[in-house]
């Protein structure tokens, strides 16, 4: 299973309206129950992680979820350009901050996302795309403001976020590819060096497992970047994926990735139940969550065997199933089950498979 261009750019402004009318609720969704896990975090000597909203921290099973079974914290939409810039270029940073300040309190590590991503051209920066200067300007007083603001919380960025075009033949900068020339994925990382001299500054993309092309391409764009003496010292690769991924697949990236000695992040897993077209069963189906299980122990296995040294963070992109933007998306489904805990918040198989594969490591 893979995603489309179209289901991520359809995603990308369903984030207030999930938030705001609360997410899809299913009570089909909360079996089959597993008997109580350990903490996730517990269980791996590496940082894991998951993706939360503001809205989402007035739940105290939310982050009761969170407290007990993470230790890092990726915002999932409140750090991204188009929450914070707005279009007098002014930065609205009230739900960043507030993230931030859940973090220390909970003692949670923070990775930030997304400075540059070809989905979002704000008009501050549509305006300048013929001003080399003007627009290097603004991105650079932008990274400046927002990474050193949340210096020593963010132990790491997604400078460039999916910047490999979708079929893997070439990239797609969008407006930062105007504003930047070929340059676009370069500057960007010098000026996050600037604002945070220690944070991991990641090149992070998807479907990276299902379609080599990409993959080949993505590692030919770090090769570039690393040549030209880029600060890139990271790579995120979202996983994106499926219950019916085939074996051998869902590692795959992992390792290919890891020839180049530098931390990984799995930076967005889920697993989807749902799949378009196939009218017998439901994504709550016993056997799909056992496939779901399959998959998540295969990633989970290939990235705590990678040297202790690259293990940046294993990041889940949801807590509980109805927490998942698929849910909202194009290519989700409205019961749609693609996380390690279910819509009520007991665990699923999916979670006792990835603490198992950290366990036998
Ligand atoms: C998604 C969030 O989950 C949504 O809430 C938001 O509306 C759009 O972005 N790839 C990415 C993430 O890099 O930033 C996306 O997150 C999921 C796909």
């Amino acid at each position: 299973m893979s995603l489309t261009r179209r289901a991520l750019l359809g995603a990308a402004p369903a984030a207030a309206a999930l938030v705001a009318c609360g997410r899809h609720d299913d009570a089909a969704n909360a079996a089959p129950a597993v008997a109580p896990v350990r903490p996730l975090k517990d269980t791996a000597p590496f940082r894991i992680g998951t993706c939360l909203m503001t809205a989402e921290l007035d739940d105290p099973q939310f982050t009761g979820l969170v407290q007990r079974n993470f230790s890092q914290v990726t915002p999932e939409w409140e750090m991204k350009m188009e929450r914070i810039l707005a279009a007098d270029g002014s930065l609205a940073l009230d739900a960043a901050d507030r993230i931030a300040g859940f973090c220390r309190d909970s003692r949670l590590a923070m990775h930030g996302t997304t400075l540059v991503w070809y989905a979002q051209d704000p008009p501050t920066f549509e305006a300048l795309k013929h001003d080399r200067a003007g627009f290097e300007d603004h991105l650079r007083d932008y990274i400046r403001q927002v990474v050193g603001r949340y210096r020593g919380l963010a132990r790491g960025w997604d400078v460039v976020n999916e910047a490999v075009a979708e079929d893997g033949n070439g990239y797609r900068g969008g407006v930062w590819a105007e504003g930047l020339g070929d340059d676009f994925a370069r500057v960007p990382f010098e000026m996050a060096r600037e604002a945070d001299p220690d944070a991991v500054l990641f090149l992070n993309d998807y479907n990276l497992e299902s379609m080599p092309a990409k993959l080949d391409a993505f590692q030919r764009l770090a090769e570039r970047l690393l040549k030209a003496g880029a600060p890139l010292t990271g790579l995120g690769t979202q996983s994106h994926l499926g219950f019916d991924t085939p074996p051998g697949q869902a590692g795959a990236a992992v390792k290919a990735l890891a020839r180049f000695g530098l931390p990984i992040h799995v930076s967005e897993l889920d697993i989807t139940t749902h799949k378009p077209g196939l009218s017998l069963g439901s994504p709550s189906d016993p056997a799909r969550l056992q496939a779901q299980a399959r998959v998540a122990a295969e990633i989970a296995a290939a990235f705590a065997d990678l040297p202790a040294a690259q293990r940046y963070a294993f990041t889940i992109w949801g807590v509980r199933d109805k927490d998942s933007w698929l849910r909202g998306s194009a290519q989700g489904a409205p019961d749609d089950a693609p996380l390690l805990f279910d819509a009520a918040g007991a665990p699923k198989p999916a979670l006792a498979a990835v603490e198992a594969a950290f366990a036998r490591r």
